[in-house]
């Protein structure tokens, strides 16, 4: 497949052994569903640039993107799990689909920006469930303010309050300095950052992000949780994530800490300090409209797309489901035939075959012969339209090319 080409939007890329995107996932470039008047991605993302009036908004940013910009400049190690082909998708070697909307925090710091919001669509090989789907939207915000006067700056701002926590403070050498925060050992500060600067900016960012999830809930019937959770990125230190609690279960909605100096340095802002999130918008509108497949995001039925056309400032539309037609479920099951087998690579031939009609894959069975000492996986497919009730020949037939496909491209023998 060298010397092939694929044309995007106008442009052309060459194809190369890392080359894995689909067309079914390039097709879906163009939708931009937070830019889409009325969408329940849309509404979200506007009632969040409300709550940082004076930021700067990015929305408009191509998906497509160098592996620089979605890895290196953010200071991922070259064998970060997430650059793997498993896990997200490339076009060729240099070239990818963003896998988050902080690939483009370098160049907008670069332009000076202090505060702003990134929104966009972001690619992830991943399995299949009502929740995961390969594409998703997120939201990039940052704030960094002068390390000089942090405090001045901050307290300008009218409804921020300071909560006092006493903590010891480790730094990221090792060593460990007496001083009021919420910081643990394993999740400590930059040591080129002074300790009270450095507070002003994690309980900023706190306050923010939880003054920010109380607004967007403030009419949901079950009253909110809120956890901080130590997380680690590459590109911020310390490092949160934080998760909402909801149908019994906390999600995880943003990861978020304070940026990576080394970042601000390159952009020519090393005089500033400062926090930077990423909100997953998916997992927010399931639970603020009730919708519970992701797949309807995609849906271009007027039941559901209709749903939300009057929406009003303050006034979240909760989804009324039309009625769930009746899944077809089929197992498959293989012999590996080598150590190479991963559920994504699985998945995204489901995907590439049955497209929306494919609602969830489980694996059901994984035993080795106790003689040939072969592996053999079983799952359980589980097809079901949103808005038809499908047919078994129709699925009939995009189980034969699922079987046809994965004997072929993952080095199986189906059974
Ligand atoms: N980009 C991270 C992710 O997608 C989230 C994040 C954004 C974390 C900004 C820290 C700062 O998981």
């Amino acid at each position: 497949t060298h010397n092939e080409t694929f044309t995007i939007e106008g442009i052309s890329y060459k194809l190369d052994d890392q080359t894995n995107v689909s067309p079914s996932i390039l097709s879906k470039l163009s939708r931009k569903l937070h830019l889409q008047p009325h969408h329940p991605l849309y509404i979200l993302r506007t009632q969040i640039e409300q709550h940082f009036p004076h930021f700067s908004y990015f929305n408009t940013f191509n998906p497509i993107v160098t592996v620089q910009k979605n890895f290196d400049d953010l200071g991922f190690p070259k064998d970060h799990p997430g650059r793997s082909k498993t896990d997200s998708y490339y076009i060729n070697k240099q070239i990818m689909l963003r896998t988050h909307t902080s690939a483009h925090q370098l160049e907008v710091f670069s332009k000076m920006n202090t505060k702003f919001l990134i929104s966009g669509d972001v690619y992830r090989r991943d399995e299949i469930d009502s929740s995961h789907y390969p594409i998703f939207h997120q939201m990039e915000g940052a704030q960094i303010f002068n390390i000089q006067n942090i405090e001045q700056e901050i307290s300008k701002d009218k409804k921020y309050l300071i909560s006092l926590n006493s903590r010891k403070i480790p730094l990221r050498d090792n060593s460990e300095v007496n001083d009021d925060t919420i910081i643990s050992t394993n999740n400590p500060i930059q040591s080129c950052h002074p300790i009270e600067q450095v507070n002003f900016a994690i309980k900023h960012l706190k306050f923010s992000l939880n003054s920010l999830i109380k607004k967007l809930f403030i009419n949901h019937d079950e009253n909110l949780k809120i956890r901080w959770i130590d997380a680690y990125f590459p590109f911020t230190c310390p490092s949160w994530e934080m998760e909402i609690f909801f149908k019994g279960k906390w999600l995880e909605i943003c990861g978020c800490g304070i940026v990576d100096q080394n970042i601000l340095n390159k952009a020519g802002q090393s005089d500033k300090i400062g926090w930077a999130f990423g909100l997953g918008l998916e997992r927010i509108a399931m639970v603020l409209f009730d919708i519970p497949d992701i797949r309807l995001f995609w849906s271009q039925d007027e039941r559901f797309l209709d749903q939300f056309t009057d929406f009003n400032d303050n006034k979240i539309i909760k989804f009324l489901p039309f009625s769930k037609f009746p899944p077809c479920i089929k197992d498959i099951s293989f012999w590996l035939n080598d150590q190479n087998f991963h559920e994504n690579n699985f998945c995204e031939i489901i995907r590439n075959n049955a497209e929306d009609l494919v609602e969830d894959v489980k694996l059901i069975d994984d035993f080795v012969h106790p003689k040939t000492k072969k592996r053999s996986l079983c799952y359980r497919i589980n097809y079901r339209s949103m808005d038809r009730t499908v047919t078994n020949d129709e699925i009939n037939k995009i189980q034969e090319r699922v079987r046809e496909d994965i004997e072929e491209k993952l080095n199986v023998t189906l059974r």
